[in-house]
């Protein structure tokens, strides 16, 4: 049998080749506005994406002068990511690494973000999303999430908080799945369940 994370990395290589992967190619607005209020807090911060795809946000961040390592773990999303960088003239680190068991230095971040990683992980990974995305941040550092909220397509009126296609996993949350996961460490500045399905929230470690 092939390990689910496998089957998931399959979907992510496949939906990268054929360009047919139906995220945005221009950053998340909700992003930016947490970008650039950040970037009157913390000038220069250290800033990691996970899950960072094509490198959409990671460029926008570098742009704005934060110093951002992106990580994936799929290498043609990191291979654009690294070539979209350079076309933009933009200072970005990318590394090959899984969201569950990230390799950088405990505390090394001041901002971390994720776009759309988190809601492909099981519910039986998120405590080791957890250990993993947290045990990067610092204390007192910002966490910039958006993820599936229930009223995204896959699973409006289903009734169900997950959804398989072509083998990538997703799941939704509800607000209190967040708060259940996040609350204890990280104090919620900001959530707000957007019309495009996703909750869009920024966060900060206690
Ligand atoms: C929906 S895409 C979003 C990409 C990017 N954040 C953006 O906003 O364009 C999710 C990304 O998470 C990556 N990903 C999913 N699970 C991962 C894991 N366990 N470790 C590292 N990357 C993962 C996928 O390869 C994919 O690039």
């Amino acid at each position: 049998m092939i390990a689910k994370i496998e089957v998931n990395k399959r979907y992510f290589r496949e939906a990268y080749r054929s360009g047919k992967h139906g995220w945005e190619a221009k950053p998340s607005p909700y992003v930016l506005r947490c970008l650039d209020r950040l970037r009157g807090e913390l000038p220069g911060a250290a800033l990691l994406d996970v899950g960072c795809g094509e490198g959409r946000h990671a460029i926008a961040a570098a742009r704005r002068g934060f110093r951002v390592t992106g990580a994936d773990f799929e290498p043609l999303a990191l291979r654009r990511a690294r070539a979209a960088a350079r076309a933009a003239g933009a200072a970005v680190r990318l590394v090959k690494a899984d969201a569950l068991a990230l390799p950088f230095r405990a505390k090394s971040f001041d901002i971390v973000l994720d776009f759309g990683c988190l809601h492909h992980q099981r519910k039986a990974d998120w405590p080791a999303y957890r250990r993993s995305v947290l045990g990067a941040l610092r204390p007192g550092g910002f966490f910039i999430l958006s993820a599936f909220s229930p009223r995204f397509r896959f699973f409006k009126g289903t009734g169900r908080s997950w959804h398989i296609a072509y083998g990538a996993y997703r799941r939704c949350f509800t607000k209190k799945d967040l708060c259940a996961l996040f609350a204890d460490d990280l104090r919620f500045l900001a959530l707000r369940e957007g019309t495009d399905g996703l909750w869009h929230a920024l966060l900060r470690y206690k």
